[in-house]
């Protein structure tokens, strides 16, 4: 499995370090236009090989999409991320730009590639890759949920006191403050549903705190995340190189699921060898569709801010 992230920001070079130490790649490229910057990154990521004890071959290169050649998955992290107090939807003028002409570089390369995108607002990034690629559906693929989800686990968790392995929840609907819809009337500790141990007071914070995750963490750091973001894609990646037909919730190309058409939103997937094998039409309760729809509504109106980029 060869794959390319572009990108070799904080999210892109921990997207290629979690695959490396998965050691499921033989090959990861690295893209940036600025200049010998994906190739330090990777010249620092492939020191630790005999350390972390991988195999695959990361390698870095300023532009030159000839080197992403044979990519079977590509990640498009590019774009500038968010600063304390912006909202996601307000890259859109600056990214919508990047991702189109990294989705033309990369398909002159790589016909064949399941491209992922990472970038904000990831939802209508997903979707501007659809128009421009025209790539069967199955084969763009938004990273939303699964990092949505991950959150969620981890507030969870903290209000269980238990391990996060000990929970399981899912967050489906768009990937935005407003648009999340962490799915807590189905969240389980242990397939015990978590309204057995938790408040509704309580089980309201999750969601909210799980809603604005992202947020928090831009007003922590200064910057938009990297790890979680990093470990979300990889584990993606390897559900693909793997074929591992694991559910992930992601940003799909809906045609009528959940009673949504046309625009890319999160819902729960499928994934293998093809990118999105099938999307799951779990059954919702009327609190979660509402939700749902109101959030389908938001992706739209960002959509609508694509009108001079797809022109
Ligand atoms: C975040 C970015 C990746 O939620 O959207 O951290």
């Amino acid at each position: 499995m060869k794959v390319t992230i572009v990108g070799a920001g904080a999210v892109g070079a921990s997207c290629a370090e979690y695959i490396a130490i998965k050691n499921f790649a033989s090959e990861v490229v690295i893209l940036d236009i600025k200049e010998g910057f994906a190739e330090g990154k990777a010249m620092d990521l492939m020191q630790c090989a005999s350390l972390n004890k991988f195999d695959t071959q990361i390698t870095g290169s300023t532009s030159d999409y000839s080197k992403t050649a044979g990519s079977e998955v590509a990640v498009i992290t590019s774009g500038i991320p968010r600063k304390p107090g912006m909202t996601r939807e307000e890259l859109i003028g600056i990214n919508a730009g990047i991702v189109k002409e990294v989705c033309g570089n990369l398909l002159k390369h790589s016909p064949n590639a399941i491209i992922i995108v990472v970038s904000n607002p990831m939802d209508t990034m997903a979707f501007l890759a659809h128009k421009v690629t025209g790539l069967p559906k199955n084969k763009v693929i938004g990273m939303g949920g699964a990092l949505d989800s991950a959150r969620f686990k981890f507030r969870l968790a903290e209000a269980l006191g238990c391990p996060q392995s000990d929970v399981d929840g899912m967050v489906i609907g768009g990937h935005s403050d407003k648009g999340m819809v962490p799915l807590i009337e189905k969240a389980a500790r242990n397939s015990v549903k978590v309204s057995e141990f938790l408040s509704a007071e309580r089980m309201q914070e999750v969601v909210e705190a799980t809603k604005v995750g992202g947020a928090t963490l831009t007003g922590l750091l200064g910057t938009s995340a990297w790890y979680a973001p990093g470990a979300a894609v990889s584990a993606m990646v390897q559900a693909i190189a793997q074929d591992a037909q694991k559910i992930f919730p992601c940003s799909a190309l809906l045609d009528g699921e959940y009673g949504i058409s046309g625009i890319s939103i999160g819902v729960p997937c499928v994934l293998g060898k093809n990118g999105i094998e099938r999307i799951v039409e779990v059954s919702l309760s009327d609190a979660e569709k509402t939700k749902l729809t109101e959030s389908a509504e938001g992706v739209k109106k960002t959509n609508s801010l694509l009108d001079g980029v797809l022109a």
